[in-house]
């Protein structure tokens, strides 16, 4: 049986300074952390990870069009990029898999330029407010809309 395609856990700038930066909002957890309780939670599922972060918005753009033949869905924090970027609006647009906007924090509850959300309106949902917690809703949540893609692709095919 062919592999299924993992699901891309995207990560923007400075989230690799987890654990450093401003833990008050932010917690105590590296990505490397993170990164690995997202394999275990998704080894659970019975699901693969493929985990990433940088700090420029191009090479998100790279990963976010990757995923659209590669991927079975995509959760994308995207940091600050959140806020302002256009370009992952538009790649983030180009997919036709599932695509989970997550944050450590709540951007609604913080200043009022974190409301405005280039990701939101293209995205399946937001897991938001629950720090590490929120990646682990956040693979669940692709793990069930990717599993009921492939179940429809499946049937399509019998
Ligand atoms: C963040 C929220 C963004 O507003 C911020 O710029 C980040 C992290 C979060 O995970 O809470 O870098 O995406």
């Amino acid at each position: 049986m062919p592999l299924t395609p993992p699901i891309f856990i995207l990560n923007g700038p400075n989230l690799n300074l987890l654990g450093e930066r401003e833990p008050d909002i932010y917690g105590h957890a590296s990505l490397e952390d993170i990164r690995l309780a997202c394999e275990t939670k998704a080894k659970a599922l019975g699901r693969r990870v493929d985990f990433r972060q940088s700090n420029h918005e191009g090479v998100l753009v790279d990963w976010l069009q990757e995923a659209r033949s590669q991927a079975c869905a995509v959760i994308l924090n995207a940091g600050a990029y959140t806020h302002t970027s256009v370009a992952l609006h538009d790649a983030a647009r180009a997919l036709a898999i599932p695509l989970i906007e997550t944050h450590l924090s709540n951007p609604s509850a913080r200043e009022s330029f974190r409301r405005r959300s280039f990701i939101s309106p293209i995205a399946q949902g937001m897991v938001a407010g629950f720090g590490v917690l929120s990646y682990l809703l956040a693979i669940e949540a692709a793990h069930a809309l990717a599993k009921t893609r492939e179940t429809e692709h499946n049937s399509e095919e019998t």
